[in-house]
């Protein structure tokens, strides 16, 4: 069946709608409060709280969304058929709600009828038990009463069936998957569900998520039955559409024909501009979903998410170099995905200037280092051949040395970010070659090192331990003192919390005096000690907004269910009011002492507080 990734989408929620699903609106790429992560991987990731029970969610106990998730693990695989930096996640959640035989005979009802995929071409795994957890019988019993024989029910062991926790701890519990058979000749003996030779392609994902992860390592029951389903949307459209690729696919059109426009070539040739075409369509759009999330705060830097960010928008800039597309291009390719998108992430048009702007900025920052470099590189080249002359004279033995060391080319690929293939490009114009082991050596303790800092703040569970929780609500009554205090103009434009501390990014276009400071802590201070109940309440964006609370983002749902927190003496006698999704602490009395640390700009017209809360030792 022909399918667009709007028709996919649609469908999707469609039909978990017809089976009691509320559509909630995915949430930011950048996890709220969750210092262990630097990006959104996975539809159920903002649901922890709610999968772990903590508290109901606003839209009831059966939800559906197509949440933007980011992973870079894989950034160095990028430019093969199938590795993205983004994509975008359908998934269907029962809260303690349903369970197994629902969401098994859903997800077949789905595939057979909507996606029109026949019965005969599914094949499905499950968890085939260990000590201490059983084999999911109950899986297999549900899949062949819908029809699938027991030879196309493979049971496979904890690295193919169970899924979570995100991170170190959490809710996590085996899977079944299923995978669509292409019909291509098995690959060997050996060849099952989840072997690579491309016979199988995965389709979806059913987690049932009954356990928790200790700190300990231990499995625990989580005492809740959830459901946690995801299906990749750029993936499914690429099978179901018969495609080799997914950049072949209807998302990845207009943005492989401005790639194209822009270097002038009707089509890439070789291997490595196919390559590099790739490298620059998922890194751009990743950029830009990035840069344009409702969120914020995120632009690039050197560490963490930001460091993340710099990475992408660096490795498109060298990569389109590569193809010949001129500097500024960008911007270009982010209005075409922001054009795209815009009808499904909305946030996306809302921030356009932003991500141009810091898009350009940062182009033209490593622009300017890619020119040092090749002057690096001249320079390089002509020290060589000096010393050539030099020694030639000498000795008219004299072997003339023609190579770039693995110590040069990495200086410039560390430093001017010039990776091997470029260096060698010049070597071989000038002459020259590259000692490519050499390179390769200092580039794997390079990589360590690098790993270690993306890895520092691990893919993982979103922590809510009491401090994160605390600072939270401290966020909620610094972001209305300063409104108070500044002006109404001060809207939060990033908010970042780890357990030690909080930041917060907002609009205003000078620098506070320690008046000021003073007076916005006094302020958070007085709403602490007056020990302020926070209030949660659940109702839609409209009538949120109308009781007065700010909401930094639009949904696109106008009856989706949102939380409102308020913290006040009552729900209309209120110091602060906004929709969030939490969690928060249950009265002010508890955060301590509120302080700012730092008050410094952030970007033009952005400033950037950071603030702990001195609490007693516990
Ligand atoms: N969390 C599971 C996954 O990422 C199902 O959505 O595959």
């Amino acid at each position: 069946m022909k399918i667009t990734a709007d028709q996919l989408r649609n469908l999707y929620l469609d039909f978990f709608k017809s089976k009691g699903h509320a559509v909630i609106s995915g949430a930011s790429l950048i996890p709220e409060n969750d210092p262990t992560v630097l990006f959104t991987t996975a539809g159920m990731h903002p649901l922890v709280p709610y999968l772990m029970g903590k508290m109901p969610h606003p839209a009831g106990t059966r939800l559906t969304d197509v949440q933007k998730c980011v992973r870079t693990g894989d950034i160095d695989e990028v430019g093969d058929s199938a590795h993205l930096t983004f994509f975008e996640m359908l998934g269907n959640w029962s809260l303690n709600d349903y369970f197994k035989k629902e969401a098994i005979s859903w997800s077949f009802e789905f595939l057979t009828t909507k996606l029109g995929f026949s019965p005969d071409q599914l094949s499905v795994t499950v968890f085939r038990g260990e000590e201490g957890i059983p084999a999911d019988e109950e899986a297999v019993a549900i899949w062949k009463s819908l029809g699938i024989p027991e030879e196309r029910i493979y049971r496979l062991p904890r690295e193919d069936n169970w899924w979570g926790p995100a991170g170190e701890t959490g809710p996590c519990g085996p899977d079944t998957e299923m995978f669509i058979d292409t019909g291509k000749p098995a690959c060997g003996p050996d060849c099952r569900p989840g072997c690579h030779c491309g016979k199988f392609i995965e389709i979806w994902n059913d987690v049932f998520m009954q356990f928790n992860k200790t700190a300990e390592g231990k499995f625990e029951p989580l005492g809740r039955h959830n459901v946690d389903t995801g299906m990749g949307v750029e993936r499914t459209i690429c099978m179901m559409n018969g495609l080799d690729t997914v950049y072949d696919t209807d998302v990845f059109a207009p943005i492989m024909a401005k790639i194209r426009e822009l270097s002038g070539k009707e089509a890439f040739e070789t291997p490595e501009d196919v390559r590099s075409s790739r490298v620059v369509a998922d890194h751009m759009r990743t950029a830009t979903f990035i840069l344009g999330d409702q969120k914020g705060g995120v632009t690039p830097g050197n560490v963490g998410a930001n460091y993340v960010l710099r990475r992408l928008i660096r490795s498109a800039v060298r990569h389109a170099r590569r193809l010949g597309i001129a500097p500024g291009f960008t911007e270009k390719m982010a209005a075409v995905i922001v054009d795209e998108y815009k009808h499904v992430y909305p946030e996306l048009d809302q921030n356009r200037e932003r991500v141009f702007q810091e898009l350009l900025a940062e182009e033209t920052r490593f622009g300017k280092t890619l020119d040092e470099g090749k002057r690096e590189f001249d320079k390089t080249v002509a020290g060589i051949r000096r010393k050539n002359e030099f020694m030639g004279a000498k000795d008219p033995n004299y072997v003339p040395d023609t190579q770039i060391s693995g110590k040069q080319a990495f200086r410039l690929y560390d430093t001017y970010g010039y990776p091997l293939e470029m260096t060698q490009e010049l070597a071989k114009e000038a002459g020259f070659t590259v000692d490519v082991a050499g390179y390769q050596e200092c580039f794997k303790a390079h990589q360590e090192l690098s790993r270690a800092n993306v890895g520092s703040a691990k893919s993982g569970l979103a922590e809510h331990s009491e401090e994160t929780t605390a600072l939270h609500t401290a966020t909620h009554l610094l972001h209305k003192a300063l409104k108070i205090v500044l002006g109404d103009h001060c809207n939060q434009k990033g908010s970042n919390i780890t357990a030690e501390r909080l930041r917060l990014d907002f609009t205003h276009g000078e620098k506070m005096t320690p008046e000021q400071i003073k007076a916005v802590e006094d302020l958070v201070n007085e709403q602490i000690k007056a020990d302020l109940p926070v209030y949660r309440d659940m109702m839609t964006l409209e009538e949120a907004r109308a009781a007065g609370a700010t909401a930094l983002f639009s949904s696109k749902y106008t009856d989706e269910k949102l939380s409102v927190y308020t913290i006040g003496k009552t729900r209309d006698d209120f110091f602060s009011k906004e929709v969030c999704t939490g969690p928060h602490v249950e009265h002010t009395g508890v955060l301590g002492h509120f302080k700012i640390k730092k008050e410094e700009s952030s970007s033009a017209g952005v400033r950037r507080i950071k603030a702990v809360l001195e609490r007693p030792a516990q």
